[in-house]
């Protein structure tokens, strides 16, 4: 798979602290990481180019499969409405020969304005910070950490620090540090809208990248089947409405915490959710759908192994009865050489438009697109 992502490399512009009004609006062109789950690269890149102004040089990061760099020059606070990242890193580069000489009033100033910058853009501020470097109990990072809570007022906590400073050698210099500060004092990928949890939930970011990659439409009938807490709902809808949004699972919780989770995000009165077998046809009148979505049970948190089989054909055809021609079946698995031999026995149904392999803390889920034949 291509990216489009250019390994171009060049000198960073470095962090100049700007007025307060400045910082929190339009900043001169700054660089950033974009911290993701690899596999996604090249939709995280399509919605880094689409949804935010302001962005130039789009590259790729040397050694890494799950960031990606750009020069950005737009406002800081568009740079936490991305849905496909995990976080955004400032980075900022100093000629330092070791972490320890950051406390230096040369390079100091730069590293507490990015700290100020974090508190701004979030709510509630942080309160704690930590460093996330190999050896960060050295006296050189403790000599910095102490100088960051006299300059901050923030406490050093090495395992819940929600103000995250990333050390690293300098990636675009012969020599020299570099520190990544996380923008967002949570992962992006923790939704506000996630007020029930559920065992087996997709992440939200690979929610919002099947999204993009079916191409949400105002005129969409959108299903999604096996709906549990609804991350693939909610990411769906909160990407701009559709036409007619149904929901279904035979699971009573599921649907409860599916309920409670969309109010969460203001849409309740945007979905009809039905519980149902998908086998059967109560959800299906709201169609024929031009988007279904589905991630079928996995492991042993929300199915078994040995019903797996059935459940996907289930899906591949069920999902068939109720799409309109030429709509888009997006499924998230982990079950991938079930799905595979599911796809051959569907192969009159289904042609397979793409396959994104998604690397999640040790799993490895697919995202398959497919078009209704
Ligand atoms: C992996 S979970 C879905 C998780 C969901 N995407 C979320 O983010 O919470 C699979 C769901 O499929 C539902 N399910 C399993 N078999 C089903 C069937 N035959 N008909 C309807 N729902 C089913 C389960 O109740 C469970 O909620």
């Amino acid at each position: 798979m291509t990216t489009g992502v250019s390994r171009t490399r060049g000198p960073s512009p470095g962090y100049r602290p700007r007025t307060r009004s400045q910082q929190a609006s339009q900043p001169p062109s700054r660089r950033v990481e974009f911290m993701f789950l690899p596999g996604l690269d090249f939709v995280v890149e399509a919605e880094l180019r689409e949804r935010l102004t302001g962005v130039r040089r789009v590259h790729a990061v040397h050694g890494r499969s799950d960031a990606i760099a750009a020069d950005y020059s737009g406002p800081w606070e568009s740079l936490l409405s991305l849905r496909t990242i995990v976080a955004p890193f400032l980075v900022l580069s100093f000629p330092a020969p070791r972490p320890g000489s950051l406390v230096s009033g040369e390079y100091f100033p730069e590293i507490e304005a990015a700290a100020d910058l974090v508190a701004r853009l979030n709510a509630p501020p942080p309160r704690t910070f930590r460093f996330d470097a190999a050896g960060s109990a050295s006296a050189g990072y403790r000599k910095l950490a102490a100088r960051l809570e006299d300059a901050t007022g923030l406490t050093y906590d090495d395992e819940e620090g929600d103000l995250v400073l990333r050390f690293r050698r300098a990636v675009d210099s012969a020599a020299g540090w570099d520190v990544l500060v996380r923008l967002c004092t949570r992962p992006l990928s923790r939704r506000p809208w996630r007020v029930h949890n559920f065992p087996g939930a997709a992440n939200a970011c690979v929610a919002a990248a099947m999204t993009r990659l079916v191409g949400p439409a105002p005129s969409q009938r959108f299903a999604n089947l096996m709906c549990g807490s609804g991350t693939l709902l909610i990411e769906r809808l909160l990407s701009g409405p559709a036409l007619v949004a149904v929901a279904v699972d035979n699971d009573e919780d599921a649907l409860a915490a599916c309920a409670g989770n969309l109010s969460a995000a203001g849409l309740r009165d945007q979905a009809r959710l039905v519980r149902a077998d998908i086998a059967e046809d109560a959800w299906a009148a709201d169609g024929p759908f031009d988007v279904i979505m589905a991630d079928p049970p996995w492991g042993t948190l929300t199915g078994s192994h040995d019903t797996s089989e059935s459940v996907h054909m289930a899906l591949l055809e069920r999902a068939y009865a109720a799409a309109a021609p030429g709509a888009r079946l997006a499924v998230l698995t982990h079950e991938i050489r079930i799905m595979e031999r599911c796809l051959r026995q569907a192969g009159r149904l289904w042609t397979e438009y793409q396959a994104v392999r998604v690397f999640q803390k040790g799993h490895h889920p697919r995202i398959y697109v497919l078009t209704r034949k």
